[in-house]
């Protein structure tokens, strides 16, 4: 196991564990930050908002995250990575039983599966994102009967939803993705309830987001066609603690917390681990290679994710 130490803006200390074998386990490194309470929000001037916008190439495409790609997300990463992670999320905001939840940016609904466990019966949880494919996953699975789930596709930067309607909102591994980021941040804070908590996970900015920077850059190095702009830059996987703090508090958030965590991951195989790549955007370019090509492209990856 190798470790790392990177100094982020703003000199906070980040501790990145990187797996230097990969059929024992592989760690990411994420931050989270919670929000105690609603005030008044402060509009942006342009430059604010244009520190705020990391990756303008980027657009709305609920296409990145469609059929294929929600199937093999569900069996490949969500168990893996996204399960751990939403059960440390859920755990730091402390729900209440009869709690109305919305997850922002749901996916398969790893998030609102351990809210649901959480609130019991009586209470709401509301999973919200863009791509269909993904949200129909959500119910597979869902703990209990008695939880009220619903389902919103809508973007994040316009959420169905009235003003002061919901206790808790999280929103995992989503925010990064958003190009209009301020907007979605604002759409957490229109929709919660004064007093209510946000809690939102990205992966630190770091060059090595394990294992999205693996598949990122064999595409590249394999000269493949990137899914939207900007895709092998691994940058657009992450943010800084600064960056998340200052979007929630140009929204109105104050009282802010950042805590920043490493859970190590254990991959039940490598073969595993490679297929994973089908469970991110860039899975349907892999997916439509001839069959050659293909493995070839997946050995290319394989070697990479186990070379020390
Ligand atoms: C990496 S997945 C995270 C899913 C889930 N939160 C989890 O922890 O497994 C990112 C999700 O963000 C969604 N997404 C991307 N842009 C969005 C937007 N503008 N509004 C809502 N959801 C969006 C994608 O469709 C995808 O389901």
């Amino acid at each position: 196991m190798r470790h790392v130490r990177q100094m982020a803006r703003g000199s906070r200390k980040i501790a990145i564990d990187q797996s230097a074998s990969l059929g024992n386990s592989s760690s990411s490194s994420g931050l989270r930050i919670r929000c105690d309470d609603r005030k008044f929000p402060r509009r942006l001037n342009l430059g604010e908002r244009n520190s705020l916008w990391k990756n303008p190439g980027v657009t709305e495409d609920e296409a990145l995250f469609g059929d294929s790609v929600a199937d093999n997300y569900r069996e490949y990463l969500e168990p893996v990575i996204f399960r751990p992670w939403a059960e440390l999320l859920v755990n730091f905001v402390g729900l209440d039983k009869g709690q109305t939840v919305l997850d922002v940016a749901a996916g398969t609904g790893v998030v609102s599966r351990a809210a649901a466990a959480r609130v019991g019966s009586g209470s709401r949880v509301i999973a919200s994102d863009v791509s269909a494919a993904m949200l129909a996953q959500v119910p597979n699975c869902f703990p209990s009967n008695e939880v009220a789930l619903q389902s919103l596709e809508c973007s994040a930067t316009a959420l169905e939803l009235p003003d002061s309607s919901v206790d808790a909102v999280f929103c995992q591994q989503g925010l990064q993705f958003i190009p209009d980021r301020p907007a979605a941040a604002r759409e957490m804070f229109r929709v919660l309830r004064p007093g209510g908590k946000v809690d939102v996970a990205v992966w630190l900015s770091s060059p090595s987001v394990h294992p999205f920077i693996d598949y990122g850059d064999t595409l590249k190095a394999q000269r493949m066609s990137e899914p939207f702009p900007g895709a092998f830059d691994s940058s657009f996987l992450s943010m800084t603690a600064d960056e998340v703090e200052s979007v929630l508090h140009a929204a109105g958030f104050k009282d802010t917390e950042v805590r920043i965590e490493h859970i190590e991951l254990e991959w039940p195989s490598v073969r595993h681990a490679v297929s994973g790549v089908f469970g991110t955007p860039y899975g349907p370019i892999v997916a439509a290679l001839d069959s050659d090509v293909r493995e070839s492209v997946l050995e290319d990856l394989q070697r990479r994710m186990t070379s020390p």
